[in-house]
């Protein structure tokens, strides 16, 4: 192993389920996921901004500066989910002083319902755990099915609604949930 490779915490065949992406090559890639590393910074900025441009799964809304966060972006609790060179997953803990991890995470679109985010999810807790945290929590928006679904998966429970919490670009106003998972 080289001497500057982080280990692979976590690896598997992508299993598949039905989706749009049904033909296309990633269905059967194997994935790893492992702690992300400094050469990780441009492609996980990249990947968020993609992210940004869907305008519905994460706050973050376009334009995303993308050289500034790759420098900026902190790789302390942070995971990636690598398919031979390509970063397709990333999941951040931020560790408060309070005893708890906040959450942020995405995966690449073409990934989607592969387990690429229950890989992630699975070796955060796991992390969290091993870091001393006592739990784990987030906001989802309300219409996020698919990651609501993940969290409850794992075991995270709903705590609470926020009513018209986030402002969007095209002035929207979004409900989100506050979900919580004790380790
Ligand atoms: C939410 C997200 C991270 C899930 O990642 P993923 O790799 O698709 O998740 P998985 O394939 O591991 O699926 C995990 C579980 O989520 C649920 N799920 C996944 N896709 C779903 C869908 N389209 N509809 C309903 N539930 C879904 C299922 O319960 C699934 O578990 P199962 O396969 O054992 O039934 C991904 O959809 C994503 O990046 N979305 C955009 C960004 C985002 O919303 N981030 C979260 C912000 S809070």
């Amino acid at each position: 192993m080289p001497p500057n490779a982080l280990p692979i915490v976590a690896s598997r065949m992508a299993r598949h389920r039905p989706s749009a992406c049904d033909d296309c090559h990633v269905a059967d890639a194997p994935f790893g996921i492992r702690p992300a590393r400094d050469e990780d910074r441009l492609p996980l900025a990249v990947l968020f901004a993609a992210v940004a441009e869907e305008r519905s799964g994460i706050a973050a809304e376009p334009p995303v500066d993308v050289d500034a966060l790759a420098i900026a972006q902190s790789l302390d609790g942070a995971l990636a989910a690598a398919a031979g060179d390509d970063i397709i997953g990333w999941l951040h803990v931020e560790q408060t002083p309070f005893g708890f991890g906040e959450i942020g995470m995405l995966v690449a679109s073409e990934w989607r319902g592969r387990g690429v985010g229950s890989a992630l999810l699975e070796a955060a807790i796991e992390r969290a755990r091993e870091r001393g945290m006592h739990k784990l929590s987030l906001s989802v928006f309300a219409h996020n099915t698919a990651a609501i679904a993940l969290y409850h998966k794992f075991g995270f429970v709903d705590e609470g609604r926020r009513i018209r919490h986030f402002r969007r670009a095209n002035g929207e106003l979004w409900d989100a949930f506050e979900m919580g998972l004790l380790l």
